[in-house]
């Protein structure tokens, strides 16, 4: 019999990679489609270090129908994880329209192509950016709240979720779920796999990282004039590995119930930015001077999931801590302070 594989759009990103390893971990074959238009194809390199398989490649655009029914056509696909899609909010303002074609667009395309190939089953990664400023109070946000997406990426994202709601309309063999991501971090622990984000990071993780390695003056902390307690934005940050193994659960999931379905990924914890930088210069022993600015664009609050659908449905929770997400993210920082590609070109 041939094998079957998931397919994973976006397997060379940040929390792709960590998803495939986890895949794999588990045997599953894996298929990866990844145009690294924000991406470096040396991280699945890692990914066979880590889990000793190296994943089939496609280096594509999803866009590009006639490349991705051709993948269609050669394997034998049981299911697919969505992740491929620009993230970055403050850019998302200034390229809407790039966000549009790319994550609206990719999607789209890729449905289609699931549909003329007869794979009903998808994963796709979705975003708590959807609730937008549901609760500027901190309040943790259930799945029911009400969408209001602040940015051209958030509202990429609740595009998305309507186009694969109603494709599981009016196609009822589709089943789908969306998992809601807070705010993954962290990397493998392993030091091997982690965020590698081309050029100047635009999320704060990586950017306290690199002020932590001494490869940027100071950290930007953008807001101090948010209801917040200390006046910085609260998020709520999850480890991508537990984000990973989110995966591993909805896929079990999937045939639980017909249509679309929605789930947060998070901890239920805030944690603010100046918060996360004291937590950061504890971890990593290093001081981490910043500068307090002004608001960045399409920026919200706070945004705190209400994790309990997961834990309810699925027996579901994170397991690591802070501690463990900044930990785990210095480990990967000091052992490839220039990311993949340097170590790679060594
Ligand atoms: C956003 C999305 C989130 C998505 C993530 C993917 C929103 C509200 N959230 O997260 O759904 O998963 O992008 O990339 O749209 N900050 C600084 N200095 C920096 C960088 C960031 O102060 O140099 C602040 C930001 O203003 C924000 C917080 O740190 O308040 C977290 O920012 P970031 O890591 O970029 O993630 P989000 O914007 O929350």
């Amino acid at each position: 019999m041939t094998p079957s594989y998931v397919l994973v759009t976006g397997g060379g990103g940040f929390i792709g990679s960590h998803t495939v390893v986890a895949l794999q971990e588990r045997g599953l074959q894996v298929i990866v489609v990844d145009d690294h238009s924000t991406s470096s194809p040396a991280a699945l390199d890692r990914v066979a270090e880590v889990s000793g398989v190296r994943p089939l490649l496609y280096s594509l655009d999803l866009n590009d129908r006639g490349a991705l029914n051709r993948v269609f056509s050669m394997h034998r696909i049981d299911a697919v994880i969505h992740f491929a899609a620009r993230k970055a909010v403050g850019e998302s303002t200034e390229i809407p329209f790039e966000y549009f074609d790319v994550n609206i667009g990719g999607t789209a395309s890729l449905l289609r192509v699931m549909h003329e190939h007869g794979v009903h089953r998808l994963v796709f990664s979705s975003s708590c950016s959807i609730y937008g400023d549901g609760a500027p109070d901190g309040t943790p946000l259930a799945e029911t709240a009400p969408a209001r997406p602040t940015n051209p990426y958030a509202w990429s994202k609740w595009a998305c979720e309507q186009v694969i709601a109603q494709g599981c309309l009016f196609h009822p063999e589709l089943r789908a779920i969306s998992l809601r991501y807070f705010n993954p971090v962290g990397a493998h622990p392993s030091g091997l796999l982690g965020e590698d984000p081309l050029g100047e990071p635009r999320n704060l993780m990586p950017y306290l990282m690199q002020v932590a390695a001494g490869q940027r003056a100071q950290l930007t902390v953008f807001g101090q004039d948010y209801p917040t307690a200390d006046g910085s934005a609260v998020r709520d940050y999850i480890h991508v590995c537990d984000v990973a193994d989110g995966h591993l659960v909805a896929l079990d999931h999937l045939d639980d119930i017909p249509g679309h379905r929605v789930i947060n990924l998070g901890t239920g914890i805030g944690t603010s930015v100046l918060a996360l930088r004291t937590t950061t210069e504890m971890v990593t022993g290093r001081r981490i001077p910043y500068l307090l600015r002004g608001r960045r664009r399409g920026d919200v609050a706070a945004l705190i999931a209400d994790a309990g659908r997961a834990r309810r449905e699925w027996g579901w929770q994170p397991r690591h801590d802070l501690t463990e997400m900044c930990g785990d993210a210095w480990k990967f920082t000091r052992a490839n302070p220039h990311g993949y590609q340097a170590l790679s070109a060594v």
